[in-house]
Parts: C-alpha cells; sequence; structure tokens
C-alpha cells in the first residue's frame, strides 16, 4: 500500500486510514520535538495520542494508567514490527504537547503520549 503525503488516522472500526490533510508537516513536528533529527527525517512519523475519557466510561480513575500502559504496548509492536520489517524506529517522548496538538490539530481530547518517526536504516 503506497500511502500519499499527508496526515491520516488509524480507524480500528474498518481497519483502515483516514487522510485529514494533504501536506508534509514534519518539519513544523520536528520543531515542537526540539528539533530532533529523526523528526525531520523520517518518511513516516507516527503519532499515539490518548482519549482518557473514552476509557474512563468504564475503568474509571484507573483510566489513565490503563492508557498509558496501553500506549506502551502499541509503541512496543510498531518497533517490532518495524524490526521484522528491517526498518529503524525511535520511540520519542521529548516534545511540546501543545506545539504536537497545534501542528497535528488534535481536538482538545486528545493528548499526544508518543511521537514514532519510522524510516530506513542509514
Ligand atoms: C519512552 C521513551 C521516550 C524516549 N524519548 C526520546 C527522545 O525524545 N529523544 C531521544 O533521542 N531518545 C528518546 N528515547 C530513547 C531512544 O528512543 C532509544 O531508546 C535510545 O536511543 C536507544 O536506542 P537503541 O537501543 O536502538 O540504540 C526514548 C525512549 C523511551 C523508552
Amino acid at each position: 500500500m503506497i500511502v500519499q503525503e499527508g496526515i491520516f488516522q488509524y480507524s480500528s472500526v474498518n481497519h483502515s486510514l483516514v487522510c485529514y490533510a494533504r501536506r508534509d508537516i514534519r518539519h513544523q513536528l520536528a520543531h515542537a520535538a526540539l528539533d530532533q533529527d529523526s523528526v525531520h527525517k523520517a518518511p513516516a512519523v507516527f503519532i499515539i495520542a490518548a482519549v482518557y475519557e473514552r476509557t474512563a466510561k468504564k475503568y474509571g480513575n484507573r483510566a489513565e494508567r490503563y492508557v498509558k500502559i496501553e500506549a506502551g504496548h502499541a509503541a512496543q509492536n510498531l518497533l517490532l514490527q518495524s524490526t521484522a520489517l528491517g526498518l529503524g524506529a525511535v520511540p520519542i517522548g521529548a516534545f511540546h504537547d501543545e506545539k504536537v496538538k497545534q501542528v497535528m490539530n488534535l481536538p482538545v481530547s486528545q493528548e499526544p503520549l508518543y511521537l514514532i518517526p519510522v524510516g530506513r536504516k542509514r
């Protein structure tokens, strides 16, 4: 599957990517992440964002903990799959939350937790 330049959200309902914008925001995203090289250069950057309220409906005050545990699982799977494909992936936790939200145009309910640039190893 060839993915065009843009911002996409994964939809678990039908296992598809929904396109929100057709533009390259990597450099703006990298600025929000302390200008880290991997975010500037990777052909794809995965962003894991949390919607705590959704989980709180079922798990109450355990929601924040569960969401962060789950984000770790998802990130680990991404890293394992990248390795299996012979690609490089970098977990990035150092970024300005508000700037990432702004660049991504994320709704207020979504909190970015993790950036994971993926690309070919040098
Ligand atoms: C939660 C988490 C956040 C991280 N955030 C950053 C980051 O923002 N910048 C960075 O250079 N490394 C960050 N690291 C570390 C690297 O992504 C990576 O784990 C480290 O460079 C060792 O990678 P290697 O074992 O493949 O050499 C983070 C690691 C973790 C687990």
